[in-house]
């Protein structure tokens, strides 16, 4: 196999947006980052360069990391960070994976400017036969970078100073093109939808899904869909159809709705004199659905289905050997006595499995588990089931779920262990869908609801067929949903909200997968430059 070698230097960059000039975080001065393109069986090496007076880390989102749990990049879990004058090279292969993916800082806030497109080219065909003109990387960035959503970076007309900062992709009428469409938003799910076009989803997560048709696509953060478009309308005088991506939340407090545009424009017709500030700031697009339309995100994530072809079969475990069932839950408690609170008026906001908020330890769990370091930076005691009282029916989650502990709890299993976790929204506000994200494993979705999970009941009709197979799955606002994995990957697996408040609010928790027979079932020892637990002592912030 090829090895491809990257140079990732983390530095600061002044960008200016919206009227501002401000130093940003990337990697190599570049926003978004630099395109990681390889080929399914490369082996893949990047050297991250910490040139900043902060720690730092890059996780490399979705890649199986197949015992290179070394490589997978998130601060304190795996590794310890990279300090500033450091570096560490992430070594890893793309084996049996091809798509679209991403990548990004994964320690503290980083990621909100810190990401990149990671595509993987498949080894044989596309499973889908339309020749394919060119491919575009489509991914959006949340307004806490550049205080507006992005399309490759750039904001759009609709803010002020923004003009020059459009993404505007040509193309040529009656051709067909791939979108890799990646949401890298901190916080925010997004519908996107072009006007006049339709999107042929093929693939979500690098992995294929049965091809279907849809006048818009939802993406939560971590998630990815790649889909095609066919230049197929006949433009108007400006040859420009828009573009845009805008945030599903069902309720409007306290979140941002700012909608992010963009443009197709068809080659034929060149408009030199095109100004997108022309456009009404009222603009609508028909095909984007309303911020709040659940019905169409059910919709969607009902029409997700595993390729499930002879090439490309579906793996879903069919008998299970465990199932953990966790509460995601947002929680509030008082605030603490000579502190401002930015909660709930004296509330401050906090989140929690099971009632166990997540506390980010200051060693790598991995490293500790792996050289069985006596350690109290961890515990092996995570609940497999809610807490006591918790019976799914109609308890009030307010009273019931207030009441987190602090620690940070995970769980164990044996090599090849299959796993159900169900995941049960219980929040006292449920206005958004909570996408779960799994490190070092895919997972299928087999079942998914509105209200509570049902023991007796849900299981008898999960999908066990083709249910569709991904790396992150939005939970259901108000919801739950239940995903199975074969844990064959040994290492120390992170689990938490890909909206990175709830992460750092404690919506998280980590699983151990031993080691199994022989050297094709364990985790070979750390590279040389791995950033150690000895070495370092937390002094820099994150
Ligand atoms: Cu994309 Cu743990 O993250």
């Amino acid at each position: 196999p090829n090895t491809r070698h990257f140079e990732f230097d983390v530095v600061w960059k002044k960008v200016t947006r919206l009227c501002h000039t401000k130093p940003l975080l990337t990697v190599n001065g570049e926003y978004p980052g630099p395109t990681i393109a390889v080929h399914e069986g490369d082996n893949v090496e990047v050297r991250v360069t910490n040139r900043i007076a902060k720690n730092t880390t890059i996780h490399w989102h979705g890649v199986r990391q197949l015992r290179t749990g070394w490589a997978d990049g998130p601060a304190y879990i795996t590794q310890c960070p990279i300090r500033g004058g450091q570096f560490y090279t992430y070594k890893f292969s793309v084996i049996d994976q091809r798509g679209t993916l991403l990548w990004h800082a994964h320690s503290g806030w980083q990621r909100a400017s810190v990401y990149g497109v990671f595509i993987i080219y498949p080894r044989m065909p596309y499973p889908f036969s339309a020749p394919i003109k060119a491919e575009i990387p489509i991914i959006f960035g949340g307004p806490n970078s550049s205080d507006a959503y992005t399309i490759n970076g750039l904001p759009g007309p609709l803010y002020p100073c923004s003009n020059k900062d459009t993404f505007i992709q040509t193309v040529e009428r009656g051709k067909t093109y791939m979108l890799r469409i990646i949401n890298a938003a901190l916080n925010d799910e997004l519908f996107f939808a072009i006007a006049n076009h339709t999107l042929t989803v093929v693939e979500v997560d690098a992995l294929y899904t049965k091809p279907f048709t849809t006048t818009a696509i939802m993406v939560a953060p971590g998630q990815t869909t790649t889909a095609l478009i066919t230049a197929n309308q006949i433009p108007g005088s400006s040859g420009m159809f828009l573009m845009a991506a805008t945030p599903y939340v069902t309720a409007i407090f306290p979140f941002n709705n700012s909608t992010t545009i963009g443009f197709l424009q068809y080659k034929e017709i060149r408009n030199e004199e095109f100004e997108p500030s022309a456009l009404p700031r009222s603009l609508k697009l028909a095909n984007l659905p309303a911020m709040k339309d659940t019905a169409f995100a059910e919709k969607f994530s009902k029409r997700l289905r595993s390729l499930a072809s002879p090439e490309y079969p579906c793996k879903v475990p069919k008998k299970i050997d465990k199932r953990v069932i966790t509460t995601i839950s947002l929680n509030l408690q008082d605030c603490p006595k000579n502190k401002a609170c930015k909660g709930y008026a004296d509330k401050r906001f906090f989140a929690s499995m099971n009632n166990q908020s997540f506390v980010r330890p200051l060693k790598s769990i991995l490293e500790c588990y792996y050289k069985n370091l006596t350690t109290d930076e961890y515990s092996l005691n995570f609940p497999e089931k809610p807490p006591n009282g918790f019976d799914f029916t109609g308890v009030d989650p307010l009273a019931e779920n207030m009441n987190a502990e602090f620690g940070t709890r995970i769980f164990v299993v044996p090599y090849g262990t299959s796993i159900e976790i169900v995941l049960q929204g219980t929040s006292f506000l449920n206005v958004e869908n909570h996408p779960i994200h799994v490190h070092g494993h895919n997972f299928f979705i087999v079942g998914s609801g509105i209200g509570n999970f049902n023991a007796a009941k849900h299981p008898a009709k999960y999908n066990l067929v083709d249910p569709p197979e991904r790396n992150t799955v939005a939970v259901p606002a108000g919801g739950w949903a239940a995903i199975r994995l074969k844990a064959n990957n040994p290492g120390v697996w992170f689990i938490h909200c890909h909206l990175e408040e709830h992460t750092s609010w404690g919506l998280a928790t980590a699983f151990i997968v031993k080691n199994g027979h022989g050297k094709s079932q364990s985790l070979p020892p750390p590279p040389k430059d791995f950033p150690s637990s000895h070495k370092f002592f937390p002094w820099q912030s994150i």
